[in-house]
């Protein structure tokens, strides 16, 4: 095993990296409840942690039902797009590459976190029927969610792509479309989730379209996916992954996008299957009970199984995570009573071990 691989640069068909380690997709939920917009820390927050070969952001909204919960911002309004310009100009200040995560969650939400009445929409009217879910009163039970219209899936995928059009205007150098852990995009993909009888019935014709409305708003080069194959996270049921994901990667391996973000979680073996069948940058990520170690991404990448490896937890308290590997220093552990909503705290006072940025 090669022990530098993750601290090693990375030049792939469209992004040139400093190193192969992403600090991946996590929500914090500190934006302005109603106006969506990032919280004044988050420039700080990304900008110390620009020594990431690639940072993707926590999830943000398209439109107002794809909102998961308090705090949770958007890409939509003028003032968001400012706020997010204040964040990815911090990071190109610091040396870093930053990407926008586009997430609709679908029915993981709820009439209390939705403006004006909204009801959680989804493909199908199916209830998560295990947990409760988080909103502004506390932990409730779900709600049915109303099935889209065709016309609203259609809609939907027009509102994915104005979020891409809107992340350039705020300076990304990227967006990923979040199509994983059983929010709207993986709704559609799963078994249980899905009993439409439209096209949108297909289960990857709903990711496929909205990849494409992506692609065509901001160009391939731009556009990154992320999935969790046989991921049963929110009550997602997949009866058939490998089937379900080889299509999805035979319809979207020619546009030539940006990466594929590959969550390896389930049963199926994802990263295995789905290294022969991606031919651009793949990115790997592992989601257990506890963070990550780097010498689990090491040996992912060593192995070619992913060009790119991305770290979540262990990046909230380590904002210099890349630093600390290379110079072997010990690693923080972050409070887990910190880590959604309120400010300062638990957000960028975990110290760097390096000047800081
Ligand atoms: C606090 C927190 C928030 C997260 N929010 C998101 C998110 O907004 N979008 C997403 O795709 N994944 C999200 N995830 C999943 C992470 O991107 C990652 O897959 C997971 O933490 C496993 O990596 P790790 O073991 O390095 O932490 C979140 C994880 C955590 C811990």
């Amino acid at each position: 095993m090669d022990s530098a691989s993750l601290l090693n640069p990375y030049e792939g068909p469209h992004l040139r990296l400093r190193n192969r380690i992403a600090m991946a997709p996590m929500t914090r939920g500190r934006a302005d409840d109603v106006t969506g917009v990032p919280h004044p820390l988050t420039k700080d927050y990304y900008a110390q942690r620009s020594g990431a070969g690639l940072i993707v952001t926590e999830g943000i909204w398209p439109n107002l039902e794809g909102k998961a919960g308090p705090g949770i911002p958007g890409l939509v309004t003028d003032a968001q797009v400012e706020g997010w310009r204040e964040v990815t100009s911090a990071v190109h200040a610091a040396g870093g590459t930053i990407f926008a995560q586009l997430w609709h969650v679908g029915r993981m939400t709820h009439p209390l976190t939705l403006p004006d009445g909204r009801r959680p929409v989804a493909p199908s009217p199916v209830r998560i029927e295990s947990e409760p879910i988080f909103t502004r009163e506390g932990l409730v039970d779900h709600v049915i969610p109303r099935a889209l219209t065709t016309a609203e899936a259609e809609a939907t995928i027009a509102d994915l792509a104005a979020e891409a059009r809107n992340a350039m205007r705020a300076g990304f150098d990227g967006v990923e479309l979040h199509g994983a852990n059983g929010y709207l995009v993986q709704q559609f993909l799963g078994s249980n989730t899905n009993r439409r009888t439209d096209r949108f019935g297909e289960p990857t014709r709903f990711a496929i379209e909205a990849v494409e409305a992506v692609t065509a708003a901001v160009g391939a080069a731009k556009v990154g996916l992320r999935i969790s194959p046989d991921n049963p996270e929110n009550e997602i049921v997949e009866d058939d992954p490998q089937t379900t994901y080889r299509t999805l990667l035979r319809a979207l391996d020619p546009l030539g996008l940006a990466y594929l973000h590959v969550i390896e979680r389930g049963r199926y073996p994802a990263l295995a299957d789905l290294r022969p069948r991606w031919s651009g940058t793949l990115i790997g990520n592992y989601n257990g009970d506890e963070p990550t170690t780097r010498e689990a991404g090491e040996e992912v990448v060593a192995s070619g199984l992913a060009d790119l490896f991305s770290f979540g937890r262990l990046f909230i308290a380590n904002p210099d995570l890349p630093a600390r590997f290379a110079g072997g220093v010990p690693l923080s552990t972050h409070d887990p009573a910190l880590v959604y909503g309120g400010g300062a705290e638990g957000y960028v006072d975990y110290p760097s071990l390096e000047p800081a940025v």
